[in-house]
């Protein structure tokens, strides 16, 4: 029987009108149409408190962090939009890598990270996100996640997408549908 990849898609912002929740979109789609089962998630939809060393010792580690973890173990690769907050990782994005960092009972460490990421980032600024997307990517090889050496950032994202969620400019479009593709492609080499 042959292997259909498992993707879990997001963005690091909870914002409604995210350019990055429209960036990872494009992806995600892109990596449906070359045979994968894509699951995209919202994190706005699974908000958890700020990690807090005491609150994990009292009430151990949150529901929704839980549930985050465990969506990162049922897939195969992510597919990450990464906004840039002070040329570093999104506070969102980066708590709640660190709940999901958090071992459980009887879990492998850092066993949810053990899968392949591949990177984008949209922003209104002249660089696009690229120096988050530097952080975000040295922090996820540090948790044993494989980072695929492409990503795409989007400058003026706010000019960037037209009335459909897609990016204006043709050959950017492609280059996100690409990373999508090129997600499932290395997950078939690898896992298939
Ligand atoms: C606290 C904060 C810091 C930011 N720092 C940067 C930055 O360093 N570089 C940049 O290009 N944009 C920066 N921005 C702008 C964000 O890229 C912009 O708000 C973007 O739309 C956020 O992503 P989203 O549209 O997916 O929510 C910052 C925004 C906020 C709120």
């Amino acid at each position: 029987m042959s292997y259909t990849p498992k993707i879990l898609a997001f963005a690091g912002s909870t914002r409604k009108e995210s350019f990055n929740k429209k960036l990872v979109k494009i992806a995600a789609d892109a990596a449906r149409r070359a045979g994968s089962e894509v699951t995209s998630i919202d994190l706005r939809d699974i908000p958890m408190p700020l990690y807090d060393g005491d609150l994990e010792t009292e009430q151990g580690v949150p529901e929704n962090a839980k549930k985050f973890k465990a969506l990162l173990l049922a897939h195969d690769g992510f597919l990450i939009s990464a906004p840039e907050y002070n040329s570093s990782i999104s506070g969102v994005l980066k708590n709640a890598i660190d709940w999901a960092s958090r071992p459980l009972p009887g879990e492998a460490p850092l066993a949810c990270f053990a899968g392949k990421v591949t990177l984008m980032s949209a922003s209104p600024g002249a660089l696009g996100g690229l120096r988050g997307l530097v952080v975000v990517r040295s922090l996820l090889s540090n948790i044993r996640v494989i980072v695929l050496p492409d990503q795409v950032a989007v400058v003026k994202a706010h000019e960037a997408f037209d009335i459909d969620g897609k990016l204006k400019d043709p050959k950017q479009q492609a280059s996100i549908e690409a990373l999508g593709r090129d997600l499932v492609a290395v997950l078939k080499k690898l896992k298939g």
